[in-house]
């Protein structure tokens, strides 16, 4: 069967048949005490992925605010491959700090990873946890200064323009907090889903340390040294992927993953234990970051850090592959193959961190540990996960917005342009590898390569976007030509 004749196959059951709504919290009642009654308890009803979209229609954001967010996210992904061949020239004499490369990352952290968090998190929270958008133009005006922002910072890490990084800075920080008063607005007012509320109040917490600990790198290489550069960059590191992305991506897997396989929800209790193992990793990794790396109590905290991140992980993909089990949408193609493979980089980057906290504490400088660790998580990890979901999410929002008052909408795999997928995967798996071998070997050529495959790879992705907004257009034109 072709991948359009699959999808069209899966799309058969969407949007999704909404099973009848359970109660706010299905899973509670297999917690609380038994009553003295002789009968039985109920077995608790595993609640449904498609329950989310009952009555979603009318939380839904105007399509142009999510979709300017992802819109953004796919243009700074292919400018942070650009930024990255910027750096090639110089790459084999980089160590770190301002430069194309340092560009090329936050281009991809904060260009693509957060600003599609924004979009998605700003759209499926109030959705999965029943309750109106707040604000919705706001978030749309919070885009407007996002994006300067973030050309701003980005042409200030390449340049090196402390000045311009610190004004850059100023601009994306507001976005961040502005995004963490609405963020904590919706955790507040959720009704049901304690899983994905405390993931997400441990990402408001640590969009506040990542913003403290953003300005003060800046602050610091504007002269003004509040903190030591090492602590500081460890502490962002930790607080910046783990903290807010990682967090993120955790916890609207469990409304994601469900939702696309019309699997069950992960039950409240495993959803919770996951995420708390998480939260005590990311505060022990934030703790180590005020101690020397390579000294016992740093030691004992990272090596901490990485144990209870390794039993996270564990407890996360195991809930999630049982609800991919057992979901009545079996294939979820390369959104399923990027998921996985996000999954195997995040142990990849576990073992690299465990490396490298054993390599220290023995007196050892293993330089290309810090940088394959950090696109394991990142570019591995993050990104791949990004991408699958990303690939599922904006067909499908596109086509519950075409359905409103239609007879006829548009299915998601109608408005989906395979064969840009198609290349944007082989292009996104070739480029992370090239990638490893460029930090290996430190060949600015290899770098190069990296580059440019990515760059192909992302060019994909765009027009896949630009395909499916000009199909939802004629799709409305025809609605109106044929009413
Ligand atoms: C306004 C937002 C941000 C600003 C101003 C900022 C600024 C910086 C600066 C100046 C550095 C260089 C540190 C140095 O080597 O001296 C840095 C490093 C880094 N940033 Fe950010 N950053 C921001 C957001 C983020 C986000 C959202 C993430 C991840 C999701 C992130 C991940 C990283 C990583 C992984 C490093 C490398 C740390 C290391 O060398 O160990 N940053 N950032």
């Amino acid at each position: 069967m072709s991948d359009d004749a699959k999808r069209a196959a899966s799309d058969a059951a969407s949007p999704a048949p909404a099973p009848a709504p359970a109660p706010a919290s299905a899973s509670a009642s297999a917690s609380a005490p038994a009553p003295a009654a002789r009968k039985p308890l109920p077995k608790p009803i595993p609640r449904l992925g498609g329950t989310f979209l009952s009555g979603a229609s009318g939380r839904l954001l105007p399509p142009s605010v999510p979709f300017r967010w992802f819109g953004a996210a796919i243009v700074f992904h292919a400018l942070a491959w650009l930024a990255l061949a910027a750096g090639a020239g110089a790459w084999a004499q980089w160590h770190g700090g301002l430069g194309w490369p340092l560009a090329a990352l936050h281009l991809v952290t904060l260009g693509t990873l957060v600003a599609t968090a924004i979009g998605a998190s700003m759209q499926l929270l109030p959705v999965a946890t029943r309750q109106a958008v707040h604000w919705p133009h706001l978030i749309g005006l919070m885009w407007w200064l996002f994006v300067p922002g973030m050309l701003i910072l980005a042409l200030g890490m390449g340049l090196a323009r402390p000045r311009w990084l610190e004004a850059g800075a100023g601009l994306v920080i507001a976005v961040l907090l502005a995004w963490g008063v609405l963020l904590a607005l919706n955790l507040r007012g959720a009704r049901g889903m304690p899983g994905v509320v405390l993931h997400g109040w441990g990402a408001a917490a640590g969009l506040l340390l990542l913003a403290l600990s953003a300005a003060a790198l800046v602050a610091l290489w504007n002269g003004h040294a509040l903190l030591g550069r090492d602590t500081l960059a460890a502490l962002h590191l930790a607080v910046g992927v783990f903290g807010v992305m990682g967090l993120l991506a955790l916890g609207l897997s469990t409304i994601l993953l469900p939702m696309f396989a019309l699997g069950s929800v992960p039950i409240d209790r495993l959803q919770q234990r996951a995420g708390v193992a998480a939260l005590l990793a990311i505060a022990l990794a934030a703790l180590a970051a005020f101690w020397t790396a390579g000294s016992v109590v740093s030691t004992v905290w990272r090596l901490g850090a990485v144990g209870v991140a390794a039993l996270a992980l564990a407890w996360h993909v195991r809930m999630m592959q049982a609800t991919l089990a057992g979901g009545m949408r079996k294939e979820l193609g390369r959104a399923g193959l990027l998921t996985r493979f996000g999954w195997a980089m995040a142990a990849l980057a576990l073992a690299l961190a465990l490396a490298q906290v054993l390599a220290e504490a023995a007196g050892y400088a293993i330089e290309p540990l810090g940088p394959l660790f950090v696109v394991a998580a990142v570019g591995g990890w993050l990104l791949s996960f990004l991408f699958g979901m990303l690939q599922r999410i904006v067909p499908f929002l596109a086509a519950m917005h075409a359905a409103r008052g239609r007879k006829r909408p548009p299915t998601p795999s109608a408005l989906t342009l395979e064969s840009a997928l198609t290349i944007h995967y082989y292009g996104h798996l070739a480029a992370l590898a090239l990638l490893a071998l460029a930090i290996v070997t430190r060949s600015g050529l290899v770098l190069l390569a990296a580059a440019l495959v990515g760059l192909v790879g992302a060019i994909a992705f765009a027009v896949f976007f630009a395909v499916l907004l000009g199909r939802l257009r004629r799709a409305g034109k025809d609605a109106h030509a044929g009413a």
